[in-house]
């Protein structure tokens, strides 16, 4: 079975005592939970949310890494640098970088091997356009991310990565895909791994769905056989809304 994981994406949002607070409340209300609970916070609130998050089974995440060790690279931050602050996930390839930061599948996949090098838990977000659903390409095009984003991983890496589809049209706009949408595409995401690295693997590889998760729609999302919980954007910035979707199988 599968763990269930609910990663929070807080993007360009949050100072650092607003961290604080908003994990001290967190804290309480999902100390019961048997889901992964993982925050995915702006750098600079990293070390304090590392501190607040001690004796929590709340983990914390990175937005985004680069992928040499050190150097001359202004403005950049490595895997070590997020390792040794003991930042545990970190996700890698999210649609606003492709789409504002250049952020290419070869980029993804050395950010991925770098990351998983220092003992990183990656998340690797994928997904299409609308333009891309509405010419029926979806499949082409997530199977072809995750192929380029995995490239040259052994298995024991590929089962140490969690993946997230997230279709764009989908992303901060309201409209989540339906259950049975997100699940098929999840399934061949699922079906391209067996292929390049065997069942055992594809079954273990924790897939997440992404785009307008919020309390309403989590249940009935994260019920569906291949879908292994959420990235979310938007209801992760309130402790009421991020705290229901955690909270998903609670009656
Ligand atoms: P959203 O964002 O939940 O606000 O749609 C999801 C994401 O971008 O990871």
């Amino acid at each position: 079975m599968r763990k269930k994981v609910i990663a929070g994406n807080w993007k360009m949002n949050m100072l650092p005592n607003e961290a604080i607070e908003f994990i001290t409340e967190l804290t309480p209300k999902v100390k019961d939970t048997k889901n992964e609970v993982i925050l995915c916070v702006p750098y600079t609130d990293l070390f304090y949310s590392l501190l607040a998050v001690q004796e929590t089974n709340i983990h914390i995440g990175a937005q985004n890494v680069f992928y040499k060790e050190s150097g001359a690279y202004t403005g950049e931050v490595s895997p070590k640098m997020l390792k040794c602050i003991n930042t545990e996930y970190v996700i890698i390839g999210h649609s606003e970088r492709r789409q504002y930061f250049a952020e290419t599948d070869e980029t993804v996949n050395l950010k991925l091997k770098a990351s998983l090098n220092e003992g990183l838990k990656p998340i690797v977000c994928v997904g299409e356009t609308l333009e891309q659903r509405e010419a029926n390409e979806t499949e082409k095009v997530i199977t072809s991310q995750v192929e380029k984003a995995l490239a040259n991983l052994t298995d024991e890496e590929v089962k140490n990565t969690i993946i997230a589809y997230e279709p764009i049209w989908a992303i901060g706009t309201g409209k989540t895909a339906t259950s049975e949408d997100a699940n098929n595409s999840i399934k061949q995401i699922r079906n391209k791994i067996k292929e390049l690295y065997g069942e055992a693997v594809s079954e273990e590889v924790i897939i997440l769905y992404g785009g307008s998760v919020k309390p309403e729609n989590a249940k009935e999302l994260f019920s569906m056989s291949d879908i292994d919980g959420g990235l979310v954007g938007g209801a992760s910035l309130k402790v009421d809304s991020f705290e229901k979707i955690v909270n998903f199988d609670k009656e």
